[in-house]
């Protein structure tokens, strides 16, 4: 099993533990502050109209809280939510059905949606449109057309690459919302409130430094939490210090920056084997044996986020902030897996 911390993927056994965390209302979601007053006046909006919210977009990197806002989005509606993803639903009858299914104002919740097959998405234009969908029955000479009406829903899309989306799909969302990366602020209170939650006592700077070494990611923040809780037990405790959360961050190999393993692999590469750069991204996946797709969607977006590492028309370039912060930095100081 893979266990590294900062790998930003959900793992199953999570799921439940994520459950128990995720705020219900938007006035419980924190940060995001843009993103949360926008969408407030479109609810509260379409609630006055009593008309279903207008279909919804969001898009940012995993961890971030999509799936946390779906829900919310039906909470505050006071509307059923269905949820499904992108590669599980694989024919166009399977989306006809969920569709026909639904209740007026519901929300369908499509998490991956860029990974929704073709042949599937089509069935949504006319869905998101006009509320209708045109299903064939039968095969060959036999085959014909017949129209499904459907309530006014709203469709909620999550998904963690907005430019993998179709024109014809993105342009049918009326509400685009992009979740950013969360300061330290809004971390150290996901953190306390997840502690609260847990019903562990943290030290302040504790809590600080946990939320500095999160990568702007709220699962990351809770994981970790939960991790540093466990170094805190065995020590027997009464809160939970900064000296064993540094020990701590330091066994499960997260660096002072909220960097890991892979991002030094990945700086170092381009440093060291490439001259900084510009190098494709390809090449640097094949370089350190990792998916392209990874880098994509995990460790690229918070390299450049934290002006380690820039995007250019020729490939990847090392920035001086990442020269002074990685060169000749041996990964020993900063991990440790034996004491
Ligand atoms: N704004 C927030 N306030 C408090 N907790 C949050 C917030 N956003 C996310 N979380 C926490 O982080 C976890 C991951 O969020 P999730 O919605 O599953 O992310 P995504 O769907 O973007 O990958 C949730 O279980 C929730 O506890
Ligand atoms: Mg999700």
């Amino acid at each position: 099993m893979d266990d590294r911390i900062l790998d930003e993927g959900q793992t199953a056994h999570e799921e439940q533990f994520e459950m128990s965390l995720r705020p219900e209302l938007l006035t419980q979601y924190i940060g995001q502050g843009a993103l949360k007053s926008n969408l407030k006046v479109f609810i509260e909006a379409a609630k006055i109209r009593k008309e279903a919210l207008d279909h919804v977009i969001l898009y940012g990197p995993p961890g971030l809280g999509k799936t946390t806002l779906s829900n919310i989005i039906a909470n505050e509606m006071n509307v059923n939510i269905r949820t499904t993803t992108g590669p599980a639903v694989e024919r166009a009858g399977d989306l006809a059905a969920i569709l026909s299914s639904l209740e007026a104002g519901d929300v369908l919740f499509i998490d991956e949606i860029h990974r929704l097959p073709r042949a599937v998405e089509e069935i949504l234009y006319s869905a998101m449109e006009d509320f209708f969908i045109d299903v064939v029955i039968g095969k060959g000479e036999e085959a014909r057309s017949i129209r499904i009406d459907l309530p006014p829903f709203t469709l909620v899309g999550a998904t963690t690459r907005f430019g993998s989306l179709s024109a014809p799909l993105r342009d049918r969302f009326g509400v685009q919302l992009r979740l950013e990366y969360y300061d330290t602020e809004s971390l150290i209170t996901i953190v306390n409130r997840t502690a609260d939650i847990f019903e562990v006592a943290i030290d302040d700077d504790s809590a600080v430094e946990l939320a500095r070494r999160s990568r702007g990611t709220p699962r990351i923040a809770n994981r970790l939490l939960r991790r540093v809780r466990d170094f805190s037990i065995v020590k027997d405790e009464q809160s939970i210090s900064l000296e064993t959360t540094n020990h701590a961050l330091k066994v499960l190999e997260v660096d002072p920056e909220g960097l890991d393993p892979t991002d030094h692999r990945i700086m170092q590469t381009i440093i060291n084997t490439y001259g900084g750069g510009p190098v494709g991204l390809e090449t640097v996946a094949v370089s350190i044996g990792e998916e392209v797709i990874t880098l994509l969607d995990v460790y690229e977006p918070y390299l450049i986020q934290r002006g380690f590492l820039e995007r250019t028309p020729r490939g990847r370039k090392a920035t001086t902030k990442s020269y002074e912060y990685f060169e000749g930095k041996r990964q020993s100081d900063l991990f440790s897996r034996e004491d």
